[in-house]
């Protein structure tokens, strides 16, 4: 058996994050480490690519709830039925969703290089924070530790034969993740989540200039949970409000509009049946949605087959 493939010591990661090790800023993680390596950098991080990772998006958006796990786990699946090497990196450390998304919990192995393995599930790598803690338990860093674990996640996860695409999956807001990822990887677009609400679209701004001001390329927005349709009288209803507004940012900031995702029970209950849409019921429109999404933006940034 490969060295990569031999079960590691005893769920070292979680025993680690519960000693002292959680008290060291250098690797919240608490990943052995080796000569292998390099030490983690102290400061500024510097902008570097994703080993093994041909392309990297990000789905954003400043407000919580809008989606953007759903969105960003159907797209990876999407990915990978298109036929490319698709991995997602669950990055939202406080609320992890991609256990859940993706019918995964056990702790990760560790490679002969001391780095997390990621586990799969319907044909797409997936990493996050949630396999390393007890899933009822709150991460309670902040600061340093918060960004050292983020750090850590981008870089130190190995991509089992190298990836087409890496989907991240953003925690809500602007502040210091968001930041820290756009600063030390090459992202090669972010995608904007939002609802139709007011509040979501005034939040998913905020974002759009979250991303201008670092200079990510932001390659459209998606609007989710716009129409319900009635499966009783078959007629549609606007929930969250019309999409004119979402339609108008784009407008303004010469955005394209990457797809309308419709409100609909199957997309909540799919995703909390750990099998998302795409998978579930993939010949559905809303399946077709996520497909075409997911089109438009591996033509965006240029996305190729390996
Ligand atoms: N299009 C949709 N139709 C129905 N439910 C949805 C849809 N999109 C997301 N949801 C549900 O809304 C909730 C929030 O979605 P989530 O992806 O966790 O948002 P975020 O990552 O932005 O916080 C989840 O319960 C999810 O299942
Ligand atoms: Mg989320």
């Amino acid at each position: 058996m490969p060295p990569a493939m031999r079960p590691q010591p005893s769920i070292s990661i979680r025993r680690f994050l519960h000693t002292t090790r959680v008290l060291c800023h250098e690797n919240p993680l608490g990943l052995p480490r080796a000569g292998t390596i390099p030490r983690m950098q102290r400061g500024l991080p510097q902008k570097r690519k994703i080993k093994d990772v041909a392309k990297v998006i990000a789905v954003s958006s400043a407000k919580g709830g809008v989606g953007k796990s759903t969105v960003a786990a159907n797209l990876a699946l999407a990915f990978a039925r298109l036929g490319y090497r698709s991995g997602i990196l669950d990055t939202d450390v406080f609320g992890p969703s991609i256990p859940t998304l993706f019918n995964l919990s056990d702790a990760p192995r560790l490679s002969d290089q001391n780095q997390l393995v990621p586990l799969t599930n319907y044909g797409v790598q997936t990493m996050s924070m949630g396999y390393l803690v007890d899933p009822s338990a709150a991460v309670i860093w902040r600061g340093p530790m918060l960004l050292k674990a983020v750090q850590q996640l981008l870089h130190e996860v190995a991509w089992s034969g190298g990836l087409d695409i890496l989907v991240l999956d953003l925690p809500p807001g602007t502040g210091d993740t968001q930041l820290s990822i756009t600063q030390q990887i090459v992202l090669d677009g972010a995608v904007i989540v939002t609802t139709p609400h007011t509040l979501a679209v005034r939040d998913a701004v905020k974002g759009i200039d979250m991303f201008n001001k670092v200079s990510v390329p932001i390659l459209g927005l998606v609007q989710n949970m716009s129409v319900f349709r009635c499966p009783h009288c078959h007629g549609d209803s606007a929930v969250f409000g019309s999409s004119d507004q979402v339609k108008k940012v784009c407008e303004e900031h010469e955005m394209e509009f990457l797809g309308d995702v419709p409100l609909h029970p199957n997309i909540g209950e799919d995703g909390s049946g750990g099998k998302p849409t795409v998978v579930a019921e993939p010949e559905s429109e809303r399946a077709k949605v996520f497909l075409d999404i997911a089109a438009k933006v591996g033509a965006r940034i240029g996305l190729e087959q390996h």
